[in-house]
């Protein structure tokens, strides 16, 4: 991580944006060294099926196994379901009963913080580091806590309200009776079970190892891919909805969640890894926000009056940040991609809103009419950016039905970037139609497109009704 920072600090903003390429060349062609492959854990020997390394395929075991668990009904598989994105299963059926946020812990009833991201694509992620303009990118978790993919897959197992085991060598007992364990001891020597905090981080070597390898995690099979290379045709309205998504004027989506890659060849992985703060309303489904509900491990880190319990991304309570001065990064968490976004609902790191017509109706009247998402009192005095603290610029008092009251806004969430440099009354960046558009642009960003039988796919019902509409 240290070489990922001297490395990124001499390079300009241009050659700064190569780097994801330079990760995909690197994990296409199996090449282990060079940039970014602190994320590896390929052990170069070979596996077995699947074309998948040795440590890759322990990896695949890990991710499955509940055994890990204290609860033993929980592994890395239960929270990122394959058939969702490796996100969770939120329908009512699935292990959470539809809470945003996932249960876990001994007895599979302890919520978490934060909506579970997708694993899809991760891997070409750089490893986190600061840019040359103190800019944080990469890194994993939400809030980019986890500098390398290895670092993030040991947490899961230790983490109270999820596999919830005690410390390292609770994990190791386990691991000690599964059967894959003779292909551990194999790869990385018998020893080393001896020293738990290593094995468990040889445990996480083989998770990031399956994730980089595995192409169940980056198929490229959307229609857009397919597109980009010819084989297929976007429709009318499919073809509006990406120029919408480019258009610095209107959607500006591109701008953070990039379509196109520099070199024109590589496959684009709608995020640059840059971390912002969108103002993203507070969830009241979130136990930790919600005093009747809070479990009692909820950090507590504010006295602002408003709320004793903030989600601040970057700046924490999760991430230890050393002690740098974050304060202007606090509220920002990580762009991520928008591959497989029809699949993943809820949106945003706190899951606030469920739809893509929802997410992308706040970005464009988040301003214009705050009113839709924020606490609104009778008077007309609505109080914006409500999941950050005042000190942060949080708790921003404006009135809709006194125009200009938000013209003052200093803080750290982004009021300059197009669609959300507006104010109230203005007209929004996207109208109904247009947001139907982007939405249906977004829906060829889900694999599993078959060029030669086009109809085939089944998308998420939010698709076939962007289609439907006007
Ligand atoms: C109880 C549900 C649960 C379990 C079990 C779980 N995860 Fe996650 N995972 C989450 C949530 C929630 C987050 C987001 C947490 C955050 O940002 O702080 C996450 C984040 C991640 C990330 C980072 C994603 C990103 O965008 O940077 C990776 C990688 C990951 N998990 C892999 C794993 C692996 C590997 C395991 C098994 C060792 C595992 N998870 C077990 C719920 C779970
Ligand atoms: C200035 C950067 C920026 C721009 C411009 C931007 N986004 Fe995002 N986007 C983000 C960040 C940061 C997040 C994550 C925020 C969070 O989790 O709180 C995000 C998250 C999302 C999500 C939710 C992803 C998930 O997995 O939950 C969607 C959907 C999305 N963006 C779509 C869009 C669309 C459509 C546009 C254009 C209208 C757009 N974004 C413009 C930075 C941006």
């Amino acid at each position: 991580m240290a070489e990922m920072q001297t490395q990124n600090h001499s390079l300009p903003a241009s050659a700064r944006a190569l780097l994801p390429m330079l990760f995909l060349a690197a994990v296409l062609t199996g090449c282990g060294g060079g940039i970014g492959s602190t994320s590896g854990g390929g052990s170069g020997q070979p596996g077995t099926g699947d074309g998948l390394s040795a440590a890759a395929e322990l990896g695949k075991k890990i991710f499955a196994d509940t055994a890990l668990s204290v609860s033993g009904t929980q592994s890395c598989g239960s929270c990122h379901v394959a058939a969702f994105a490796f996100t969770a299963d939120r329908t009512a059926a699935g292990p959470d009963h539809g809470s945003t946020v996932p249960l876990g812990g001994p007895n599979m009833d302890l919520p978490g913080f934060r909506d579970t991201p997708s694993l899809m694509y991760l891997s070409f992620s750089p490893d986190f580091f600061f840019d040359s303009d103190g800019g944080p990118n990469g890194g994993f978790f939400r809030d980019g806590r986890a500098g390398t993919l290895a670092d993030q897959a040991i947490d899961p197992f230790t983490t109270p309200f999820e596999m919830a085991n005690a410390d390292a060598a609770a994990v190791i007992a386990k691991l000690r009776t599964r059967p894959y364990l003779a292909d551990f001891e194999a790869l990385y020597g018998a020893g080393v079970l001896d020293d738990p905090d290593t094995a468990l981080k040889r445990m996480g070597a083989a998770l990031a190892a399956f994730e980089i390898e595995s192409n169940d995690f980056h198929p490229f099979s959307s229609k857009y891919d397919f597109f980009q290379s010819g084989k297929a045709t976007l429709s009318a309205q499919e073809l509006r909805g990406l120029a919408l998504f480019n258009d610095p004027s209107k959607g500006n989506c591109a701008g953070c969640h990039p379509s196109t890659t520099a070199d024109g060849n590589t496959r684009p992985l709608f995020t640059d890894f840059s971390y912002d703060n969108l103002g993203v309303p507070r969830n009241a489904a979130i136990h930790a926000n919600n005093p009747a509900t809070a479990q009692s491990y909820t950090p507590i880190n504010s006295d602002d009056g408003a709320h004793d319990y903030y989600d601040l991304g970057l700046c924490g309570p999760f991430r230890n940040n050393g002690g740098l001065n974050t304060s202007g990064l606090c509220g920002a968490f990580k762009v991520p991609t928008l591959r497989n976004i029809a699949t993943t609902a809820p949106y945003f790191h706190n899951g606030r809103f469920a739809t893509l017509k929802d997410a992308i109706g706040f970005y464009v009247r988040r301003d214009t009419k705050p009113e839709e998402f924020y606490p609104t009192a009778a008077d007309g005095s609505v109080t914006k950016f409500d999941d950050l603290p005042a000190a942060y610029g949080g708790q921003f008092i404006v009135n809709i039905n006194v125009p200009g009251s938000d013209a003052l806004y200093v803080g750290n969430v982004n009021t300059l970037e197009i669609p959300y440099n507006r104010h109230i009354g203005e007209t929004p960046a996207l109208g109904t139609t247009e947001i139907n558009d982007v939405i249906a642009f977004l829906c060829t960003l889900t694999d599993g497109y078959d060029p030669q039988n086009p109809t085939a796919q089944a998308l998420p019902a939010q698709c076939q009704a962007a289609a439907l509409s006007p």
